[in-house]
């Protein structure tokens, strides 16, 4: 019987818990994004983040720059946040404009204030399996996501398809901090269905509808669907082809309703734990 992976409500309950821990804080934790243009995207992605971080108790800082902002005044700013006491956690949202180096910006973020975890001192902190105060959101959701629905991930073969810095390549270091044994497929892999076939985890990191087909997967396989696709009529699909991957998985994620509703509750589960660090509670 195939499971449904519920994103949703995993992350309502970790939220719902969240909520209740900050009602006993003398303090409120404290997110500040920074948004640069007029991405509208990136505008509604920036309007839920401040929502939900609202709705938890936390602060919430929006500074919206415009397109033509210099990267000189762009790095003043995040300097500025960096400095300020109130303010636990920095958001830049990515894209930024074409003039802007995104590296230069994540490097000037406070390594102890950034929510995303996209520093190099901490990415690097990962990938030698130190503990660290801060995870890469998505895929932090991905690994609380199995978790909760008790899926072994020690001793497992986990493929992981897309090498992003957002998702591919932290989520396959975090798995191997978890014993899986890991393979990182990307655009020029050779065979792709050969190494999938073999997974026991797969997780598909891409944005290309039905790139993950029923005759690429085990049976009993457990499939995380990271991507989110737009359909020319308008609906929401992932990387896989749902209905008919299904039936052979042992669990799946929906798209939507799967790994999206977790990312955001990780950036406010990261918003609170920088703002514990920070006050060493
Ligand atoms: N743009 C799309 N996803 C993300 C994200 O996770 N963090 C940031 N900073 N920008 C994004």
């Amino acid at each position: 019987m195939t499971k449904l992976i519920d994103g949703k409500i995993v992350a309502k309950e970790i939220l719902d818990n969240l909520a209740d821990e900050v009602l006993f804080l003398n303090k409120k934790p404290c997110l500040a994004v920074i948004i640069v243009g007029n991405d509208s995207a990136s505008k509604i992605y920036v309007n839920l983040k401040k929502k939900k971080a609202l709705e938890l108790g936390f602060n919430s800082i929006v500074i919206e720059l415009p397109e033509k902002t210099l990267e000189k005044d762009l790095i003043d700013k995040i300097e500025e946040l960096n400095s300020d006491k109130n303010v636990n956690a920095i958001l830049v949202q990515m894209p930024l404009p074409k003039h802007i180096n995104p590296l230069k910006i994540i490097e000037t973020i406070s390594p102890q204030k950034d929510v995303d975890c996209f520093h190099p001192y901490n990415v690097g902190n990962i990938s030698i399996g130190k503990k660290s105060y801060v995870y890469p959101c998505t895929p932090k959701g991905i690994i609380r996501l199995l978790e909760y629905y008790d899926i072994k991930i020690e001793g497992k073969h986990a493929v992981v398809i897309g090498r992003s810095n957002i998702v591919g390549r932290p989520l396959s270091q975090m798995l191997i901090n978890e014993n899986a044994t890991v393979t990182l497929c990307h655009s020029k892999t050779k065979n792709l269905s050969e190494i999938t076939k073999t997974a026991d985890i797969l997780i598909s990191a891409v944005g290309k509808p039905n790139l993950v087909t029923e005759n690429m997967v085990k049976d009993g396989v457990v499939i995380i669907d990271v991507g989110m696709n737009r359909l020319e009529n308008g609906k929401l699909c992932g990387d896989v082809d749902f209905e008919n991957v299904k039936d052979k998985a042992s669990y799946i994620t929906p798209v939507p309703g799967g790994v999206g509703p977790m990312t955001i509750c990780s950036l406010m589960v990261n918003t609170y734990d920088l703002f514990k660090y920070q006050n060493s509670l």
